[in-house]
């Protein structure tokens, strides 16, 4: 069975986003084909650190989730693979893939080792993923990384051979360069140059908008899949909006905005510890606000504001005034 559905469609892993409220709002919209968790410190995992089980939580569709692990040595990820696949067996809790994380360029975490800098050596990222496949035998392995440290595609092309060769399932680029901010155009190009170079499938992620953007990605760069992050929670019904559309380009879907974002603030009360409330509704609200007409100004009293009710009064008290924004209609 491949390990990934044609024109795959992925929920990128994203810090403080990526959590069980999001994906299981976007499920209730019809889903994607495969979610990723935050980046979980693999060291951190090994020695239990307290927030682990929510950044590791893979429902409400652990069969199709995705754990992204990262670490600046092959130990702890090679161990923390093996500590997951354990405890998903006693649970009975499905692991619907591992990650490793190649593309991270927050300086803590570069400067250690870890994330891009893995990208500077291709055989010592192999032998982890290696590693990795052994300790999780049959769990779907991939690796999500950036363009490395220069500009050389062949360069590239050479370190994501050593990792299909280590065994990894599919391959998610992110194509920028190691530091590039978001500002920077993403360059596409090199991901068709690996995935024409590839056997196993190449996803890739960045940038995508709209179903002109999906399509472009799997036509013109010949990638077998997509990933999206920011937009998946600008429009947490984007794969839906893109699955419509590739089956009746007519295909049109009519979205309650607020309550999907009040839904959004009694999940995040619900299912994360209090420590993560604000965080993690400031996070969201930062995106969903885009979808506002005057979301300036209510994304701004949001990131100020120290509590989910206050979050909720706020939220309500501006559809009270542009009630005309509470229904969107995506087409
Ligand atoms: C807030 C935020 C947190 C992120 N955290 C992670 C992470 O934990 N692991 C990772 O591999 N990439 C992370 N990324 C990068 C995204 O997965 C993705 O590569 C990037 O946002 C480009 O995709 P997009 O244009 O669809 O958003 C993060 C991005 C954002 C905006």
């Amino acid at each position: 069975m491949p390990t990934l559905p044609a024109r795959a469609l992925l929920l990128a892993p994203m810090v403080e986003l990526s959590h069980r409220p999001l994906r299981q709002l976007i499920s209730s919209f019809g889903s994607c084909d495969r979610y990723y968790t935050e980046m979980t410190s693999a060291a951190g995992y090994l020695a239990h650190s307290p927030f682990d089980r929510w950044f590791t939580d893979s429902e409400p569709e652990p069969a199709r989730t995705a754990v992204q692990l990262y670490a600046s040595e092959p130990g702890p990820m090679i161990e923390a693979a093996a500590r997951l696949v354990q405890e998903r067996g006693l649970s009975g809790t499905p692991l619907g893939g591992l990650d490793a994380n190649f593309g991270c360029s927050a300086p803590q975490i570069e400067k250690a080792g870890g994330g891009v800098s893995w990208m500077k050596d291709a055989a010592r990222a192999a032998t982890m993923l290696a590693g990795i496949k052994s300790a999780a035998p049959g769990v779907p392995l991939s690796a999500k990384l950036r363009l490395g440290y220069d500009e050389s595609r062949e360069a590239l092309v050479d370190f994501c051979l050593a990792l299909q060769e280590a065994g990894v399932d599919y391959l998610v680029i992110h194509p920028r360069l190691w530091n590039a901010k978001f500002r920077r155009i993403g360059r596409w190009d090199s991901v068709r140059a690996v995935a024409e170079a590839l056997d196993i499938p190449v996803v890739g992620n960045g940038d995508v908008r709209d179903y002109p953007g999906y399509r472009t990605a799997i036509d013109e760069y010949g990638v077998a899949g997509v990933m999206i992050g920011r937009e998946a929670v600008r429009r947490p019904w984007i794969f839906s909006l893109l699955r419509g559309k590739e089956a009746d380009p007519a295909f049109e879907l009519s979205v309650q905005v607020e309550d999907v974002g009040l839904g959004m603030i009694e999940s995040i009360r619900a299912l994360l510890p209090r420590s993560f409330h604000v965080s993690r509704a400031r996070r969201f609200f930062f995106y969903y606000c885009d979808n506002l007409s005057f979301g300036h100004h209510i994304r701004y009293a949001i990131q100020n504001c120290d509590d989910l009710d206050g979050m909720v009064r706020l939220f309500s008290a501006y559809f009270s005034e542009v009630p005309s924004d509470r229904v969107l209609l995506e087409r």
